[in-house]
Formats: structure tokens, sequence, C-alpha cells
């Protein structure tokens, strides 16, 4: 079949809303940005798991070191069904993991300002580049960042690669686990006047890199995965639903958002998932 026609089909077929099943209905394009997404998705399950892990250890009680656990392997096993959705498509999946498992385990200073740049050869959301160094960091990652995930991998579950929609499901209900336990946290230390200003101090920093991993609006790069069905809504629109619920929620504990000052320029041209 030619690319053309090959395309033509493929297009009918998102279009009328069926999934896409197999690679001998991809064009060259669809597979490329596919693969390309789902392996942000995969390297950020991974890096995601390897930032919790020791917290396992730290965590305050015995009880919130098996749901640290509990935390580790469903990013692990997250982290395992993308790599395994990616080796169905040829990709090298155990060749990638080996090159860069001493990478993902990377992290740079807190206090160090990112903004959207990534600073190693994964492709994970840059947001798992900042450590975790305390408690509050934790579940406040959990609060904004598994959040925020959440509201990307909305469009996860209608896009066009049947294989990827039905993943999804499963991932998305264990990251709404990740997200209640981040509210029950934030809801204690904001409400306790011995961890309020920690709170705050802690919301501004996972606030502000949370808004930064979306993508900028209307990126050419958006318009071509709405047009493959890889994604469904804008970047700013998918930004402005993790906005307007976490302000309802911090504001609802007495925290505050911090301003944040989008900068278009630096920003990525698409930005993908998850925590
Ligand atoms: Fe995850
Ligand atoms: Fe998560």
């Amino acid at each position: 079949m030619m690319e053309g026609e090959r395309e033509e089909r493929l297009l009918a077929k998102i279009r009328a809303g069926e999934p896409i099943e197999s690679p001998e209905e991809m064009t060259e394009e669809y597979r490329e940005n596919l693969i390309h997404l789902m392996t942000m998705q995969a390297d950020s399950e991974l890096a995601g798991a390897y930032g919790y892990v020791p917290w396992i250890t730290k965590a305050p009680t015995v009880e919130e070191k098996h749901v640290v656990a509990q935390i580790v392997e469903d990013e692990v096993r997250h982290a395992m069904v993308m790599y395994g959705l990616l080796a169905d498509l040829g990709v090298d999946v155990e060749g990638r993991v080996r090159a860069h498992d001493q990478v993902f385990t990377m992290r740079i200073d807190s206090d160090a300002d990112l903004g959207t740049a990534r600073i190693t050869s994964d492709k994970r959301v840059n947001i798992f580049y900042y450590p975790i160094d305390t408690w509050a960091d934790f579940v406040f990652f959990n609060f904004c960042m598994d959040r925020g995930a959440g509201h990307q991998l909305e469009d996860v579950r209608t896009c066009s690669y049947g294989p990827w929609v039905r993943a999804i499901e499963g991932i998305f209900k264990e990251e709404k686990f990740h997200i209640r336990h981040g509210e029950y946290w934030v809801k204690r230390l904001a409400e306790d006047p011995a961890t309020h200003a920690v709170a705050q101090a802690t919301l501004n920093r996972w606030f502000i890199r949370t808004m930064n991993i979306f993508g900028r609006p209307a990126s050419p790069k958006n318009v071509l995965y709405r047009k493959l069905r890889l994604k469904v809504r804008d970047n700013d629109e998918v930004r402005q639903a993790f906005l307007s619920e976490v302000k309802g929620l911090a504001g609802a504990v007495g925290l505050t958002l911090p301003e944040w000052k989008p900068a278009w320029a630096e920003l990525p041209e698409e930005s993908h998932i998850p925590g």
C-alpha cells in the first residue's frame, strides 16, 4: 500500500472513532509520534518510581512505608506496561532501559530552576529531575504532579491507539490513589499550625513545576497530535483544568497558589504525562 493511501485510511478510521490496533494500520508519522509520547510516559514512570524509593525507609510510620512501597510498585508496573506497548511496536526496550538505568536516578538540586529544560538523554518529563527531599515534597508531588498527569491521561483514555487506551484504565485508577494520598497529607500539613508554613512553601515549588509540564498553547506538535488523535485537547486547556481543580483544593485547606508566569518561548513544543 502506498503511504498516501495508508494515511487516508488511517485518518478515516480516526475520524470515525475506530481504534488503531496494529502497526500495519499506521503511517510512519503516526508510529513515530506514538512511540515518542509513549516513551515519555514510560521513562517518566520509571524515573518517578526511582525517586520515591528512598521514602520507603524514610516515611513517618510503618503504614506510610507500606503506602510508599505500594506507590513504587504501581509506578514500576506502569513503566512495565508502557515499555511492553513499545516493545510491541518494535522498540528495543531492554537495551533502552539498560542504557538509561543509571541516568533515571539522576536528580538536580532542589533549589535549581530548570524551567522547561530536559537535561539527560532519557525522555522523562522534566519535573522528574527534581529531588524528593522531604515528606512534604513526597505528598505535594502526589497532590500536584500526579494530578497534572491524571489530567493528561484523560486524553489518552479517548485517544486513537487501542492498546494504550486499554492500558491506561488500570494506570488511571492507581494514579487516583496517589492523588488521594496527597490530598490526605496536604490537608494534615496545611491545617496544623506547626507545619502550615512548610506546606505553603512546598506547594509553591511543586505547583510551579507542574504548571510547566503541559506545554505551550496551540503548539504545532499539539495540532499534529490532535489530528492523529494521540491527544484530544490543547495543552493549555489541560493546564487550565488542572489549575482550577488545584486552586479549589488548596483554598479549602487555607493554602494559596503562587503566581505562575508562562514563559511560552521556553516551553517544550509538547509535553506529556505522568506521575
Ligand atoms: Fe504512574
Ligand atoms: Fe503516580
